[in-house]
């Protein structure tokens, strides 16, 4: 049985070919409509979410499969003190998967530990978001037609934003790859990211400033600032507008550079932004739907 806790569960292979099924369920929902009748995903959200868990069961419910689940803890027994482990073995008698976000790094890989069923971590705190990573990939390789040679500017709170970590563990198994980190000083990648950056001698440069790099990237992954993982609301206040696109800045970047963000968003890309054809973060939530079927139907080991 295999679980997905971070993006290198899966090898480059593996990854290439959940992403042509992603590709090919686009194309062909209706070949997929029955192909999980009878299975039901189990989403265990501790922490909030609105497309993660909601394109989870979008996901399952267009393979024809059904949910059941809760959407955060004040609403499970885990108000009752009752443990992550424990909840998974219950929840292994009910569903067939299990899609789990926890605010504490690792929870999801206990649950995985003690499960009869495949768990995804959908989220776990600071540490991993490997189906937002499969997300942005299938994004990158629909609108650039590659995931190799690319420049990629990650931009926000890079000390507490799982979703880049995850996708730079991920990108850096493809050849020329290359990072801008664009972050304050106080929310820099954090060192054990940039080890695996240099053991796996990726180039990568750490800039505070967004303005220098704009006209080179491929790609502009904005991130928001993590509020809930500050330990002061001071500290949040200061970080939370260190960072705002808007269409002045899109004017310095080249024609064919995408904007992604996993969104939310608050106030670090301009609504005005929204309207420009490189801003891709709304289609990169649509795409969110097609990998997770894809998702669901490897670990289920479904083949349509
Ligand atoms: C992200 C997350 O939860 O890490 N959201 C998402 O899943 N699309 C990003 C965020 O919350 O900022």
């Amino acid at each position: 049985m295999r679980h997905l806790m971070s993006p290198l569960d899966l090898s480059v292979e593996e990854l290439d070919r959940l992403l042509d099924l992603a590709g090919d369920i686009e194309k062909n929902p209706d070949k997929y409509a029955h192909a999980c009748d009878r299975k039901k995903l189990a989403t265990a959200f501790y922490e909030p979410s609105t497309r993660t868990r909601l394109s989870f069961e979008a996901a399952m419910i267009n393979l024809g499969g059904s949910v059941i689940g809760f959407p955060s803890d004040d609403v499970s027994s885990a108000a009752k003190g009752e443990s992550v482990a424990d909840t998974i073995r219950v929840l292994s008698c009910y569903a067939d998967i299990c899609a789990m976000r926890h605010p504490k790094e690792g929870a999801p890989m206990v649950a995985a530990s003690r499960s009869k069923i495949p768990v995804i971590n959908a989220g776990d705190g600071g540490h991993q978001h490997p189906t937002q990573t499969l997300t942005d990939l299938l994004t990158i390789k629909s609108l650039k037609g590659r995931l190799d040679n690319l420049k990629i500017g990650l931009c926000g709170d890079l000390k507490f934003g799982r979703t880049v970590h995850s996708l730079i563990n991920a990108l850096i198994r493809y050849p020329g790859i290359e990072f801008v980190m664009i972050s304050p000083e106080e929310l820099r990648l954090p060192s054990y990211m940039r080890e695996i950056l240099d053991a796996a001698g990726v180039k990568y440069v750490e800039t505070e400033r967004m303005e220098d790099s704009l006209g080179t990237l491929d790609i502009l992954y904005m991130t928001r600032v993590q509020r809930e993982r500050f330990f002061n609301e001071e500290d949040y206040v200061r970080m939370k507008d260190f960072y705002i696109l808007d269409n002045e800045k899109m004017a310095m970047a080249s024609e064919e550079m995408l904007v992604m963000h996993p969104l939310p968003r608050v106030n670090e890309i301009a609504v005005e932004v929204d309207d420009d054809p490189r801003a891709v973060y709304f289609q990169q939530a649509q795409y969110g739907v097609y990998v997770r079927m894809a998702l669901i139907l490897t670990l289920l080991e479904i083949e349509v």
